[in-house]
């Protein structure tokens, strides 16, 4: 779907099919009335209520509104030499970002399949534009294969003076439906090397550089070949972007960013299968961690950020066959470690330590962070609406949730608690890595400590999106499946790092 801003004047608004007028209702004052008023300039209102001759404030209220984020009455109307055929009153609640994200996601559901233009006079500050019009086109999003799905050709036109901020939400909006998209994907057609492909095609689209290794040349990522192996055809794919900002600021040393995302394109446990089996359904979003990351470094040439970025996409398929690697088995990561593996289906953790480890040793970054649906355990900790974020940086903790709350991805910092470190020792190699040795239960703290062994001294943030990653519902923001969790948490943090 387009979003497109549109000049706030009667002639404007008027050329398309419906109009979307928002408004807030102002709580019972002591003679008990309330009190409406539309989110609009007076005298357009006044304009458009001429020309269709009714009254907004008497239709609104015939309706007895209460004003919550999202309420939504149609009017219909005519007028001769306009094309408009209806109003929408849409409410916005207490007008936070969260009631501007609603509302957004109410107007993208109804506009969906809808093949019409929706001239909407909502929000006016840039934050509020940009929340509004993100989630509207998300709420709009539908994916599927059917043979008679044709494209959307409905538009959402912001009725605004400037359009910078529509722009900017459109960017934003683009990159988490290209998430989407990919998640959505269903892995026989989605392998690694498809991954690489669709990498591939966005770096030549955006102008990033990018390397792929596969086959031999994988020989020191241990990780992922022991996972990605039991997958013969066509094997295990380390995909590497780097985005480098063409005009940069001289004085200050630009920061350099390592995203690393788990990118397993279905996991079906290995020989560890997953049971009960139904649980395998959800598992061709095991990649969204790397979709979230690809999706992120393409908004940024668009944004011109003025961060370095390198993202590290770790793509194989956790498949159960005869050469799928064993319980018991012990692989040497990157960097020289060894591990002894306990449970085939923690195979997350095996290939993000080797990207980890690799960011360490060969990138120099400044921050590094991973994003993947590693675990159960943080679905059951905090459920589907908040993701677990680890850091030993408190500092950087605080800025990433506030950016959490305001763009909708949100994250809870959890605790790197050393206690359980001793779970993770092995009597014959360096680790044992599902931490099985201290009895300790939390599956995602225990998780993020392995990870740490391999990011050495860095400054280090851990995104576990197994909850968040995957909507069981078509509600509200997210369609039932993929919801491009991280996108616009990971764009906007990279963006405020210049
Ligand atoms: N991909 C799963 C985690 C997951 C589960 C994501 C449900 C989304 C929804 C991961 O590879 C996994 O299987 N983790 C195991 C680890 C355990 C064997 C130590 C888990 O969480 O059960
Ligand atoms: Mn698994
Ligand atoms: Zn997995």
């Amino acid at each position: 779907m387009v979003i497109s801003a549109l000049n706030p004047d009667l002639d404007s608004v008027t050329t398309s099919d419906v109009i979307v007028i928002s408004y807030i209702i102002l709580p019972a004052n002591d003679n008990g009335d309330s009190e409406i008023i539309f989110n609009a300039h007076p005298a357009l209102v006044k304009k458009i209520e001429k020309l269709f001759a009714i009254e907004l404030r008497d239709e609104l209220t015939f309706f007895t509104p209460t004003g919550k984020a999202g309420e939504l009455n149609e009017i219909p109307v005519s007028a001769a030499d306009s094309p408009v055929e209806k109003i929408i009153l849409l409410g916005l609640g207490d007008q936070s970002l969260a009631s501007f994200r609603t509302a957004g996601a109410v107007l993208g559901r109804k506009v969906r399949g809808a093949e019409k233009n929706f001239a909407t006079i909502a929000p006016t500050k840039r934050d509020e534009i940009i929340a509004f019009a993100t989630s509207a086109v998300l709420g709009e999003y539908t994916w599927n294969q059917k043979s008679t799905a044709k494209p959307s050709s409905s538009e959402i036109e912001i009725v605004t003076a400037d359009a910078e901020p529509v722009s900017y939400a459109s960017v934003i909006s683009g990159a988490v439906c290209r998430a989407r998209d990919l998640i959505h994907t269903p892995s026989n057609i989605k392998t690694p090397l498809w991954m690489a492909n669709q990498a591939r095609a966005i770096a030549s689209e955006y102008g990033l550089e990018i390397n792929v290794i596969s086959g031999t040349a994988l020989k020191e990522f241990g990780g992922l070949r022991a996972v990605g192996n039991s997958s013969p055809n066509p094997g295990p794919r380390f995909i590497h972007l780097t985005y480098t900002p063409k005009s940069g600021k001289k004085s200050a040393r630009m920061p350099h960013v390592v995203l690393v995302g788990k990118g397993i394109t279905f996991d079906t446990g290995g020989i560890s299968l997953k049971r009960p089996y139904d649980t395998m359904m959800a598992m061709k979003s095991d990649m969204a961690g790397a979709a979230a990351a690809l999706a992120t470094i393409s908004a940024l040439p668009q944004l011109g950020a003025q961060v370095k970025v390198s993202v590290l996409m770790m793509c194989a398929e956790n498949a159960l066959s005869g050469t799928s690697q064993r319980p018991s088995d012990v692989i040497k990561h990157y960097g020289g470690k060894t591990v002894e593996v306990i449970n085939t289906d923690a195979e997350g953790r095996l290939v993000l330590a080797d990207g980890l480890a690799y960011a360490d040793i060969n990138l120099d970054p400044d921050y590094v962070v991973d994003i993947a649906t590693l675990t159960g355990a943080a679905t059951l900790g905090l459920g589907r609406q908040y993701a677990a974020m680890y850091t030993r940086n408190s500092h950087l903790a605080r800025t990433i949730s506030e950016i959490g709350e305001r763009t909708g991805d949100r994250v809870w910092h959890m605790p790197l608690i050393d206690d359980y470190t001793d779970g993770l020792e092995s009597d014959i190699a360096d680790l044992n890595h599902t931490a099985d040795k201290g009895h300790y239960g939390a599956g995602s703290v225990t998780a993020a400590l392995f990870l740490e062994q391999f990011v050495g001294d860095r400054q280090w943030v851990h995104l576990d999106i197994a909850g968040t990653a995957r909507s069981e519902s078509d509600s509200g923001e997210n369609p039932k499946g993929g919801t491009g969790f991280g996108v616009r948490l990971l764009v906007e943090w990279l963006t405020s790092l210049s």
